[in-house]
């Protein structure tokens, strides 16, 4: 199996080697665990080797990440940056919530250009244009955001299939976060590829750091939590060392 560099030389070691090429990958955590900045440097490790990346935003604007990366020496326009909401004009007054949530055949009619539309065909219309030969990595963040916009269960799983297998059938390694850090796995673990827990920690007054491979489809892989940090050069993961808990000296 071909291994994709991750951009992190720590993680690369406890996947053997990077990501298998070709995966649907979910990277989950809470607030400011470093899924975006993770996602980030690992188009930038692409660009490296001339490779395209595209970095779908459901949230944040590129002016707002390019802000948050800048310390690391990353640029944003070497990359393919899409934000659906930034850059599609609003019609009065606002998003058809019908339109958005695409039910109905009658309704989909009136979808036009101009409504705020996040939904599984304009993610995938949108990456699809932007797709280009040496296109060969995705990020999508947040896939969180996507499923709000997909009311019942049966719907949110067909879409979340119909994601994988358009990632999947685009022949790029993909990275899709996930806002999570509860116990209970969201649908979206099952259905991955694989999935990184990204783990924030306070202890003893101090933040502390985890990095932990939950699960990676044909591939053997580290199974320990490992300590992450976040350094002027971006994630560093210290995979000589185990993540311990309780107050570092
Ligand atoms: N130069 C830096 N040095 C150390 N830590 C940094 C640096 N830049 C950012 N951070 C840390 O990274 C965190 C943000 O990471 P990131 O935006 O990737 O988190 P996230 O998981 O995407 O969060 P959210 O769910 O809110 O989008 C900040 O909270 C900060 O703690
Ligand atoms: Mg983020």
């Amino acid at each position: 199996m071909k291994k994709v560099p991750t951009g992190v030389v720590g993680l690369d070691r406890m996947f053997s080697g990077g990501f298998p090429e070709n995966s649907a990958i979910i990277v989950a955590g809470g607030p400011g665990s470093g899924k975006t900045i993770l996602s980030i440097q690992f188009l930038m490790r692409g660009v490296m080797d001339g490779e395209d990346g595209i970095f779908l935003s459901l949230g944040e604007s590129k002016e707002r990440i390019q802000r948050n990366i800048e310390t690391f020496g990353w640029d944003l326009n070497q990359i393919t940056f899409i934000n659906p909401v930034e850059h599609t004009p609003r019609r009065e007054p606002g998003p058809r919530l019908d339109a958005v949530l695409g039910t109905g055949s009658q309704k989909k009619e009136l979808v036009t250009e101009t409504d705020v539309i996040i939904n599984l065909p304009s993610v995938t219309r949108l990456i699809s244009s932007a797709l280009k030969p040496s296109t060969r990595r995705i990020a999508l963040d947040s896939l969180s955001t996507l499923k709000m916009f997909y009311g019942d269960e049966v719907k949110k799983r067909r879409m979340l299939f119909r994601l994988m297998e358009f990632l999947i059938e685009s022949g790029c390694t993909c990275l899709l976060t996930s806002e999570t850090t509860e116990d209970t796995p969201s649908l979206e673990n099952y259905i991955s590829d694989g999935v990184l827990k990204m783990h924030t920690f306070i202890e003893s007054g101090r933040k502390r750091r985890a990095i932990e491979i939950q699960k990676m489809r044909g591939t053997g892989f580290d199974e320990d939590m490992r300590p992450l940090k976040i350094t002027n050069s971006g994630i560093e993961v210290y995979n000589e060392e185990l993540f311990t808990e309780g107050p570092t000296t």
